[in-house]
């Protein structure tokens, strides 16, 4: 059985009074209601170590939204994978398209964070999208295709367990434009059968498929309930407790 996975994406939202009390409400409704999914969330760096904190003992976790490639060093404003670690955090998020897009992170930026991750073994929540031009001109697998391989594809075997797939389209992301069910299913599908081609069955079985993109709590039933998609990479949406509390019982 692959494991069901929710994510709350906060972004660049959420200050700390914001995030504590979220979190700490979060708990109390999680605790009532019976779940079997895994939940995570990705608040701001300042905001990692008290939402650890807070989420100790209980099924939920934290994801830092970035780390830097390099261990340590002059890189003013940069926060290193051992500093996150110091503080409990073990899971990441990379190849984000606002990160590809503001702060020009390329594939080979992308390797170089993934061989950093991998080296303090952080669990990687990896996404991949395709623009809209890209999916008008039907070169959406293609585009997938090239930034699994131009990432990802370099590691081996043995790394594939620590990898979260995300996919989002960036035509889907904070524009209200969910992509159908049939879609991203058609999609998901698809990595599938890229993971299967490069490390075979038992990989491609198990590994999650989360989809993101405009996920709200009325859309997102009919996507979860598709074979191949395995839960969510929430934004907006997850900023709202009661939408993020419903997406998680969808
Ligand atoms: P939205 O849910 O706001 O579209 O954001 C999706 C996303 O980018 C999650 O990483």
């Amino acid at each position: 059985m692959r494991k069901k996975v929710v994510i709350a994406n906060w972004k660049m939202n959420q200050d700390f009074y914001e995030t504590t009390s979220f979190l700490r409400n979060l708990l109390k409704i999680i605790f009532e209601i019976n779940h079997k999914k895994e939940i995570i969330i990705a608040p701001s760096f300042p905001f990692l170590h008290i939402s650890n904190q807070i989420l100790q003992g209980s099924t939920l976790s934290i994801a830092a939204q970035n780390i830097h490639q390099m261990e340590n060093g002059s890189y003013t404003g940069e926060v290193s994978a051992s500093m996150l670690k110091s503080i409990g955090v073990q899971k990441v998020i990379l190849g984000h398209s606002e990160r590809r897009k503001h702060f020009s992170e390329t594939n080979d930026i992308l390797i170089k964070k993934i061989k950093t991750a991998l080296k303090y073994k952080f669990i990687i929540i990896f996404c991949v999208g395709e623009t809209e031009v890209e999916r008008r001109k039907k070169e959406h697998f293609l585009s997938v295709k090239y930034q699994l391989e131009e990432t990802i594809f370099h590691f081996s075997l043995e790394n594939i367990s620590s990898f979260i797939i995300a996919y989002e389209p960036i035509w889907a992301i904070g524009t209200g434009k969910t992509a159908t069910p049939e879609v991203v299913q058609v999609m998901h599908q698809y990595i599938r059968s890229l993971f299967m081609d490069k490390y075979g069955k038992n990989i491609s079985r198990k590994i999650s498929i989360l989809y993101g993109g405009s996920i709200n709590d009325l859309n997102a039933k009919s996507l979860f309930y598709q074979k191949d998609i395995d839960g969510g990479l929430v934004g907006n949406s997850s900023l709202n407790i009661e939408k993020f509390m419903r997406i998680i019982q969808s």
